[in-house]
């Protein structure tokens, strides 16, 4: 089956499919995005992924591109024309085309993308033995909390997880605390089994993925910290994890070299990660 993208209004070959050369997503990294999760034909929690979405066009001045009756008929026919039954839809929206000139054109009409691939299931080794992650400066702006496509801080610390042999890398901000990993959100156990992640402030991505994995603390009744933690504390800590849309929850068993707990996935976090299959309905 040919791979299907809708890019500004038309559904086209994924294969050919363009934006113009003067898009300010291309030039400028003016633009948003979104990934959706696909399991057995259901988008895992579409509603707060569209909120967020519009949260970061309004941060950014940035009109929706249609609205969420329209946007949601899309992406559901890019999914059925891929075939995807598990997998991820991939959303964009860019400022628009327009002359290269740093303030906003005063026409352009925002580009919308929309892909979806499937993805092959996750390596179950990684939720069974772990994951190990580094930590690295977090070197990125501070409006963090917007889905921005301005990803090049991201992409050099995942590159650098990757050259270390490591699944994901932490980043460090000023005062030495944990922000969040590159492309998913971070999260210790303490000694007293209470869950830490640190408050969705403009340092990280209010991941949907940590709101859902907050509703099961809260129903089970575990008692949860938004703060801060640093990296010792994290060395220290009885167990860490990490989520997110495409890792959904994942164990952590080392930073920086040096095992977590007894270097294997701790209880709380796989009954967590249990939980989130059960609520995004995958297989486990
Ligand atoms: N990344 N933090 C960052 C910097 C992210 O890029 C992401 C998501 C998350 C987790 O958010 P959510 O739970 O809503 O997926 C946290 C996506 C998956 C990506 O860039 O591919």
């Amino acid at each position: 089956m040919s791979r299907i993208a809708y890019v500004a209004g038309q559904y086209v070959m994924h294969r050919q499919a363009a934006v113009h050369i003067e898009d300010r997503g291309y030039q400028f990294a003016d633009g948003v995005y979104e990934v959706i999760a696909v399991n057995r034909g259901h988008l895992v929690d579409e509603a707060p992924h569209l909120a967020r979405l519009h949260r970061s066009l309004a941060e950014l001045r940035i009109a929706a591109p249609m609205v969420d009756g329209a946007l949601q008929i899309v992406i559901r026919e890019v999914v059925r024309r891929n075939g995807v039954d598990t997998g991820i839809v991939y959303l964009q929206v860019t400022r628009g085309a327009a002359p290269r000139e740093h303030a906003f054109p005063k026409a352009a009409k925002p580009t919308l993308v929309v892909t979806a691939r499937r993805t092959r299931p996750p390596d179950p080794r990684l939720g069974e033995d772990g994951i190990a992650i580094i930590t690295i400066p977090d070197i990125r702006w501070q409006r963090c909390d917007i889905k921005s496509v301005a990803l090049i801080a991201n992409v050099l610390g995942k590159q650098q997880a990757r050259e270390k042999g490591a699944y994901e890398a932490w980043q460090v901000d000023r005062a030495g605390e944990i922000t969040e990993g590159t492309s998913t959100n971070a999260w210790i156990v303490t000694a007293d089994g209470t869950v830490v992640t640190r408050a969705a402030d403009t340092a990280i991505l209010n991941g949907v993925t940590r709101l859902a994995v907050f509703d099961i603390i809260r129903r089970e009744g575990y008692r949860l910290e938004e703060r801060p933690f640093t990296v010792a504390e994290a060395k220290a800590a009885r167990e860490a994890f990490l989520t997110s849309t495409t890792a959904d929850l994942l164990p952590v068993v080392r930073i920086d070299g040096a095992p977590v707990g007894e270097g294997r996935p701790g209880p709380l976090g796989q009954q967590l990660r249990a939980a989130y299959f059960a609520h995004a309905g995958a297989a486990a």
